[in-house]
């Protein structure tokens, strides 16, 4: 879940003959590699089949199998070029190793390579692409936003949106989707509340969110690059609007904290950028695959959604059990800084780990019998679904508030909820989680 600064987006005025050729030269590229990628799975190379379906339908059996294979020989090293850590200790000492970060180690980013678009992470994520000092500097920037203070005036925000919503949805009668009715709007509201973003930017907001969102798994076609493009200016003109008024009329919304940064010289206008599409793109489709995962495995284990019915206190576990047993963002990766060792496996400068957050939390070893969904499971709280080292995610207490929220106010108002047809799933494998979820109440 990393990001380069050689984006594909902000591209200077080109003829459309210029444009035709890129597109081409673009397609070529992204048709090469999806070929290449999918004859390694076929191949049965276990690392490229996490990008194909398939297998990236449901993963967990190739994470068990990358975790049998560790055991008996050391992370498994991939065609893809990738090295795969798949077990919960592994996991936890690549994450927390200073030795590997997220750019290469000469600072630079890994997809500075000059031979065109970065096709696999081609939106600059701020926090996400950056290694100390300058991820501390910004980190820093960001924090205020979540401090105690501002979580339970976010708390007030899910609380009314999630009432108004479910009222909304239950009120029609008959069956809904519950991602596009509560999973999605939800976490929309509250990051439009934390950068005090005008309700009337919120549809483009929202429409912003899933473009830049799917750019998390890489490009997918000349056209997936125009709508990023289009996406990222929408952004920018709309926070350079917002910048200048905060300078003007400051807040205590992230922006104003931000405008004063630029101000003070603390921090650059695109760095900026960057951290707000950062914020939306973190904030955002993470939260509504949380609500969505977890509706999801309560549906088929319908006596743990009766406990929870029962007793709606139990929201807050339920959503530990659901970051653990089905997490939204399931990998991520990183490049060691110089040679390494990685439980056992020499690594050189360098080489890039792919780090399997969602293995690691199926990892008989910390968790036992780990393919159940248990709300009462003691160990829940040690899963990796919010990673850890200095990335640990900066939105995590706000993430648990709105699930615990959204669950909670789900098994009060609709305790007979239930499936309705066929969930769609989202094809995508960093992020995991209904596309649309049809339930009934
Ligand atoms: C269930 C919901 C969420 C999940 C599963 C999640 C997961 C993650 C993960 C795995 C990372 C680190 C990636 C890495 O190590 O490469 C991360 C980072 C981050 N997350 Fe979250 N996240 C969630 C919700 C949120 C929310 C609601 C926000 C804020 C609005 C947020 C803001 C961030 C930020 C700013 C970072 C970057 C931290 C850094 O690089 O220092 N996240 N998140």
């Amino acid at each position: 879940m990393t990001a380069g600064t050689d984006s594909v987006v902000g591209p200077g005025p080109r003829t459309a003959t210029g444009r035709l050729v890129e597109d081409t030269v673009l397609g070529l590229r992204i048709g090469a590699m999806r070929a290449g990628g999918m004859a390694l799975a076929l191949r049965g190379d276990r690392v490229a089949r996490l990008l194909h379906r398939p297998w990236r339908l449901d993963p967990y059996p190739v994470y068990a199998e990358l975790r049998a294979a560790q055991l008996a020989g050391g992370p498994v090293r991939s065609r893809t070029g990738l090295t795969a850590v798949a077990t919960h200790a592994s996991v936890e000492a690549v994450l927390r190793d200073r030795q590997l970060g997220v750019r290469l180690s000469d600072g630079a980013s890994r997809l500075g390579d000059g031979d065109g678009p970065s096709l696999m992470e081609p939106v600059d994520l701020s926090l996400l692409t950056l290694d100390p000092p300058d991820h501390t500097r910004l980190r820093r920037l960001a924090q205020p936003a979540f401090a105690p203070r501002r979580l339970a005036h976010y708390r007030e925000v899910a609380e009314r949106v999630t009432a108004e919503l479910l009222d909304g949805a239950l009120a029609r009668g008959g069956p809904f989707d519950l991602v596009a009715e509560l999973a999605s709007p939800l976490p929309i509201k509250v990051i439009s509340a934390l950068l005090d973003v005008p309700d009337v930017d919120a549809g483009r907001f929202a429409r912003w969110g899933l473009a830049l969102g799917s750019s998390l798994d890489g490009v997918r076609s000349p056209a997936h690059v125009r709508e990023l493009t289009r996406a990222t200016a929408g952004m920018r003109a709309l926070f350079g609007e917002l910048l200048e008024q905060r300078r003007v009329h400051p807040g205590e919304d992230v922006i104003s904290t931000l405008a004063a940064a630029v101000d003070g010289g603390t921090a650059t206008a695109d760095e900026v950028l960057a951290m707000a599409q950062l914020l939306l793109v973190a904030g955002f489709e993470t939260t509504t695959n949380l609500i969505g995962n977890a509706v999801q495995a309560m549906h088929r284990a319908p006596d743990e959604w009766s406990a929870l019915v029962a007793d709606p206190g139990l929201a807050a576990a339920a959503v530990e059990e659901t970051l653990r047993y089905d997490p939204p963002v399931q990998l991520t990766a990183r490049f060691a800084h110089s040679d390494v060792e990685v439980d056992g496996r020499p690594l050189r400068r360098d080489s890039g780990v792919l780090v399997l957050l969602a293995s690691a939390n199926r990892d008989p070893a910390v968790h036992p019998d780990p393919d159940r969904f248990d709300l009462h499971r003691e160990q829940a709280a040690a899963h990796l679904a919010f990673s850890g080292g200095v990335h640990y995610c900066l939105g995590a207490p706000l993430a648990r508030l709105e699930g615990e929220v959204a669950l909670r106010l789900l098994a009060e108002r609709a305790p007979r909820l239930r499936p309705a047809g066929a969930p769609v799933p989202r094809v995508a494998t960093v992020l995991r989680g209904p596309l649309h979820l049809p339930v009934t109440a």
